[in-house]
């Protein structure tokens, strides 16, 4: 792959877009095709889900200039909302003045959990468990032989005690499960069902649910960079401004749930584009990370930002990251592989790593410009595009009139309308 900076990209056609796309990371025709028809079709749809009756596509673009632990890289971004992509990208150039992103992740390890009950004694269940930990990690460990070819496999059990709940105590066992590059659900869920005769007959109790758990947290993933104070500055602010604009946002959404869950909505608008792009379960990424912001017991930022020695802005992300790059959607979906080899990536860190900094980037776009010039002004010469379209716009006529609505400053459809129906009568 080569530089993720690509200029007036933005002004190309779609198909001179996938030229690009296609000889940055030799993209065939078919998987190209891919991307132009939706990757889909009906009957494959058929194969994937119940009562299927079609397709329901989403846009999809390219973050640019991304640049992460020295690599660049053109990312995949599926979403229906405008700003999204372009502030990633603006971020992620402000970020390469800075070295771009640097990322790390823990190893790949998934909790699967399984609910006993009808126990006499808590405590006794807890300690005969781990007196048989050996064996029940064995006969978990042999559940998937790929992924034990891989290195993956049974890693640790730990038992929990909750000795209040509305039905009174029971204990939950976590395995912990190292799935290497896929996302885990079914090695896990497998494990669990597996292993609950065994531990039936070493407690005497019943095992109940048999599922994995969704808050990620030993499968982490992280994302920082360091843009140079001077980078930061536009228009009347100063990088000063900018920064500290940025790094009192954060304070806000480190001690206010109510604006917590706003600023990781921002984090997510960036993740989600690239898991959805990818063929992951974006509900899955959506949970972990939430219930992760509320770790501590106050529901809290998933970022932080603050500023180095030398002044200039520091932004971290760290987030539970359970996607995969085998397996499911990422593998059937022609659209999710093409996308997986767009960014030249062979491990599912290397995904969950890029997520991250896109996550981070996007954060940092929201927080600029609500520290500075407000939300709207971007969003709105985005939206008057899209409010073009509904009213009927088409080819160049689109731009004509999404910039005829923001000078007027009046992005809506029933002004687009009108504005629409006197040109075609001067023709
Ligand atoms: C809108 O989709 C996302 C933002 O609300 C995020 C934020 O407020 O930080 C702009």
């Amino acid at each position: 792959m080569g530089t993720s900076r690509i200029a007036g990209f933005y002004n190309l056609s779609i198909e001179k877009r996938l030229v690009q796309a296609a000889a940055a990371a030799q993209l065939t025709p078919d998987e190209i095709s891919a991307w132009i028809a939706g990757g889909l079709n009906a009957e494959s749809a058929d194969h994937m889900i119940e009562n299927a009756v079609g397709l329901h596509a989403l846009p999809l673009g390219l973050g640019l200039n991304f640049q992460i632990n020295g690599r660049d890289v053109l990312v995949p971004m599926a979403i229906e909302e405008p700003s999204v992509v372009a502030g990633a990208s603006f971020m992620a150039k402000l970020a390469r003045a800075g070295d771009g992103f640097q990322t790390t992740s823990s190893a790949p390890l998934m909790i699967g959990q399984m609910q006993v009950i009808n126990l006499s004694n808590l405590q006794e269940a807890k300690f005969k468990l781990y007196e048989h930990k050996a064996e029940l990690l064995a006969a978990a460990d042999e559940v998937d032989p790929v992924l034990k070819k891989f290195g993956g496999g049974a890693r640790d059990l730990e038992v929990h005690i909750f000795d209040k709940s509305p039905i009174g105590g029971f204990i939950v066992i976590h395995i912990i499960y190292d799935v290497r590059d896929a996302m885990g659900a079914n090695a896990v869920n497998t494990a669990c069902e597996r292993l609950a005769p065994q531990v039936e007959a070493i407690t005497g109790g019943k095992v109940h649910l048999r599922i994995l758990s969704n808050l990620a947290d030993r499968r982490l993933s992280r994302a920082r960079c360091t843009i140079p104070v001077n980078e930061l500055a536009f228009d009347n602010f100063s990088g000063e401004q900018v920064r500290d604009g940025i790094i009192t946002a954060y304070a806000f959404a480190a001690v206010d749930p109510y604006r917590a869950a706003t600023h990781n909505k921002g984090i997510m608008n960036g993740v989600d584009a690239v898991v959805i792009a990818t063929g992951n379960d974006w509900r899955a990424i959506e949970a972990g990370a939430h219930a992760y912001a509320a770790r501590s017991g106050n529901y809290t930022s998933l970022s932080t930002w603050g500023k180095d020695a030398d002044g200039n802005l520091i932004g971290t992300l760290e987030m539970p990251m359970a996607v995969g790059i085998i397996g499911g959607a990422t593998k059937v979906h022609p659209a999710a592989r093409a996308a997986i080899k767009l960014m030249g990536i062979s491990s599912a860190s290397e995904l969950a790593e890029i997520i991250v900094a896109v996550g981070l980037a996007q954060n940092m776009a929201a927080l600029r410009a609500l520290a500075t010039e407000g939300i709207q002004r971007g969003h709105m010469t985005l939206h008057a595009r899209q409010v073009a379209i509904a009213a009927g716009a088409s080819g160049d006529m689109i731009e004509k009139l999404a910039a005829q609505l923001v000078v007027e400053k009046t992005v809506r459809i029933d002004r687009a309308e009108e504005i629409l129906k006197s040109t075609a009568r001067d023709f």
